[in-house]
């Protein structure tokens, strides 16, 4: 009988059946390549060194690299960037005996030419096809500077800001993380890997990572498996389900194992359970670590369990090079674990084409003509508006208008370029970075007078500057204050004790405030930070992370309204320290707090409230939105796959402005076998509207959404009520319905 199929599913079809046919292909070149291989030359394919830009402690015991590299003993560089550095290395590599080009990889964690937002930054824009975008923007200007491969997205759930590293992720959601991660991954790897806008990415660190005790990196994990696989496994496996060809492991235990050689993530999740095709590479020296750790007796051990466990490539710690062909020899690891890794990772370099032309990502002129593009710093401005969040605005003080002429910009941030550009920087050009005093000027036009005092440094002690700060303040009609955190204050190895607004800076607010001036802060770092007194006297606040290249422009944009802030806070952000870890997710417990003034034999502190300071998915507007009219298309939900309840709302913009709000859908499962959290992130819509418009919002609710990880770790939804909350922060709660389980 003949079929008949609509054009997109004939589309699709024949899509399939081309990526199984290249599959076939790539594996039979694969094979055939790896019948011609010496043991010494499979391991070397094993082994990724580092340039000479370094990120992590230098390894002394390496040799020659080049020397290595000729003789098919190394199968990727990190740290090697552009056109002319790639191509001669590479060049190397095909003089060696199989002429296997080398893979190119690098930290590209939030652009490569052009520096978008802070990874946490971009997460608080809470806008999918913007984050998207900007990992693919990073990808071509790296797929046309010779890169082959990013170590990035970072999909840790981070909860404790002490930990530096929460700037490099999506912030405390699991499901917001998992969104995240599949745009990124989609934006990195383009429409195919292969295309010469499409770099390999990485989902890192696998895992738990960002669990590490007491926020200090580095440091080991203790950790429930309810809680692996409930907050911390699901932004992995929304990565590994988008096609991310390789996975990173990390340098943390999880509940005394390393993660590097632990066979249960990389062997049994991974590569079994979640059937990921592609490799897995160690982090940093992570395979050596294991010794230090206390968990191999020596680098010939860790490499041992380290390839066990599956690690495909290690990273810079020469454990593979010098130990694996030994092993495989005396017999205690079977050549089909070097094999199995070693045809993970040929595959990938086929896919990306480097067999047909190893200097495909090499071109001098692609290289000028994509850093060139100006299309680029567009997006990167766009980006990092959508990522402000504005925390307060008293009075309606925001946004600016232009009669107000007499400005005073003062903090250690407010005429920084370098600090606006982040962590992990590879090849930006810091003088075309915009500082928020020249975006300023740029944008308020010659009739606004804008004065610059630096206050005090970022870090340090000294007052010696609060005297001209204030002066300048008295003499203003306003005053903008730009406080935070360095952009070397974040990121890896960076962890803080104390998240308060770093050195004096909180009391040259004090004093300016003082003054009695209307004063707008505007915050800056790559983590939440705590600062109450510019909580309580700011007349507003904006939190504006660090912003990339853009920063100036975006802020300023925001500041005079030409951009409406529509930016949600992916992170909580604690009152005192004391609280950490604090997230939106906390349980009801049995004794929970009904009334803040009374503690009495109740789950609270005596000397601060339970609640944060800024809550999850929190943000303002300078508009506002009603939501009114829930209907519910069922007030009960089977087990079956099919059944679906529509719950709609209608949304209003009430206020004067165009703006964007992020409706927020949360779910809690009120009587369960495992005790769920009081609220779960469910879905959510960026949405939209102009002033005085109204539409109707849709959230489909289905067996999915209301299951969790039960004891035996299976995936269940369990009969019974669920609360359903939709609201514009996990503490303003504006709707809500009960929705019932049934068999
Ligand atoms: C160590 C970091 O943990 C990892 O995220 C990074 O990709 C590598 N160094 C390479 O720089």
């Amino acid at each position: 009988m003949m079929k008949f199929f609509s054009l997109p599913s004939l589309f699709f079809l024949l899509a399939i059946q081309a990526t199984v046919a290249q599959d076939v292909k790539i594996n039979k070149r694969v094979d055939s390549l790896m019948k011609l291989m010496t043991l010494e030359e499979k391991v070397g394919q094993l082994n990724q060194y580092s340039g000479s830009v370094v990120t992590g402690p230098v390894n002394d015991a390496k040799t020659n690299m080049l020397n290595d590299i000729k003789q098919g003993k190394v199968g990727s560089m990190l740290n090697v960037r552009g056109v002319k550095d790639t191509r001669e290395i590479q060049a190397v590599a095909l003089q060696s005996r199989l002429k296997i080009p080398l893979l190119f990889s690098l930290d590209v964690i939030h652009g490569y030419k052009t520096i978008f937002p802070v990874p946490l930054a971009e997460a608080a824009s809470w806008d999918l096809d913007a984050i998207k975008s900007a990992a693919h923007i990073a990808a071509k200007e790296a797929a046309a500077s010779g890169i082959h491969w990013t170590f990035a997205p970072m999909v840790d759930v981070g909860r404790d800001p002490r930990w530096g590293r929460v700037m490099e992720g999506a912030g405390e959601d699991t499901y917001l993380g998992s969104k995240i991660a599949t745009a990124r991954v989609k934006g990195f790897q383009g429409e195919q890997l292969g295309g010469l806008d499409a770099i390999m990415a990485c989902a890192k660190h696998f895992a738990a990572y960002g669990a590490a005790i007491a926020g200090r990196d580095y440091n080991a994990v203790d950790l429930s498996n309810q809680q692996l696989w409930e907050t911390y496994l699901p932004p992995f496996k929304a990565a590994a389900d988008a096609g991310v060809a390789t996975f990173m492991n990390s340098f943390n235990t999880i509940n005394g194992i390393p993660a590097t050689g632990n066979s249960y993530l990389q062997r049994n999740i991974l590569k079994g359970k979640w059937n990921f095709g592609g490799f897995v590479v160690s982090d940093w020296g992570s395979i050596a670590e294991m010794v230090p750790w206390g968990f191999a007796e020596n680098q010939k051990d860790a490499a041992l369990k380290a390839i066990t466990a599956g690690s495909d490539m290690d990273m810079e710690s020469l454990a593979y090079k010098n130990n694996l062909v030994k092993l495989v020899n005396e017999g205690a690891v079977p050549i089909a674990l070097v094999d199995d890794a070693l045809k993970r990772i040929l595959y990938q370099k086929f896919l990306l084409g480097l067999f047909d032309d190893p200097y495909k990502f090499s071109n001098l002129a692609r290289e000028k003509k994509v850093m060139a593009d100006v299309k680029h710093p567009q997006i990167a401005r766009e980006v990092a508006e959508k990522s402000i969040v504005l925390l307060k605005n008293n009075g309606q003080l925001l946004p600016l208008t232009r009669d107000t002429k007499n400005i005073v910009v003062i903090g250690p941030l407010a005429h920084s370029r370098k600090d606006m550009e982040g962590g992990w920087i590879v090849a930006s050009d810091t003088t075309k970075v915009t500082s928020l005093y020249e975006g300023l000027v740029a944008k308020a036009g010659k009739n606004v007078k804008f004065t610059y005092v630096e206050g005090c440094g970022i870090n340090g002690m000294s007052t010696a500057g609060f005297a001209s700060a204030v002066a300048a303040a008295k003499s203003a009609d306003l005053v903008i204050m730009a406080l935070g955190e360095s952009a070397e204050m974040t990121g890896e190895a960076k962890s803080r004790t104390d998240i308060h607004l770093p050195g004096v800076q909180e009391d040259l607010f004090v004093a300016v405030k003082a003054t009695g001036k209307p004063v707008v802060s505007v915050l800056m770092a790559g983590r939440p930070m705590i600062f109450n007194k510019v909580a309580d006297q700011s007349d507003a606040i904006v939190y504006a992370w660090l912003l990339g290249e853009q920063a100036g422009h975006a802020i300023a944009n925001v500041l005079y309204g030409d951009y409406n802030p529509s930016g949600k806070l992916p992170s909580t952000f604690p009152r005192s320290v004391g609280q950490i870890p604090l997230s939106y997710q906390t349980y009801n417990t049995g004794r929970p707090v009904t009334d803040p003034k009374d503690i009495r034999y109740k789950s609270g502190y005596i000397d601060e409230l339970n609640s944060p300071r800024y809550a999850f998915g929190y943000g303002l507007s300078y508009t506002t939105f009603n939501y009114t009219n829930l209907k519910s298309s069922a007030t009960t939900i089977t087990l079956t796959p099919e059944s679906t309840v529509q719950l709609s709302f209608t949304l209003t913009n009430t206020g004067k402005y165009a703006g964007a709000e992020v409706v927020q859908l949360y779910i809690r499962d009120l009587v369960s076998s495992v005790v769920r959290p009081v609220k779960e992130l469910k879905d959510f819509q960026k949405v939209m509207l102009k002033a005085g418009e109204s539409t109707t919002i849709t959230f489909t609710i289905d067996k999915d959404k209301l299951s969790y990880f039960n004891q035996d770790l299976h995936w269940v939804a369990e009969p019974g009520a669920f609360s359903l909350m939709i609201g514009s922060a996990s503490d303003d709660i504006r709707l809500s319905a009960t929705l019932n389980l049934t068999q």
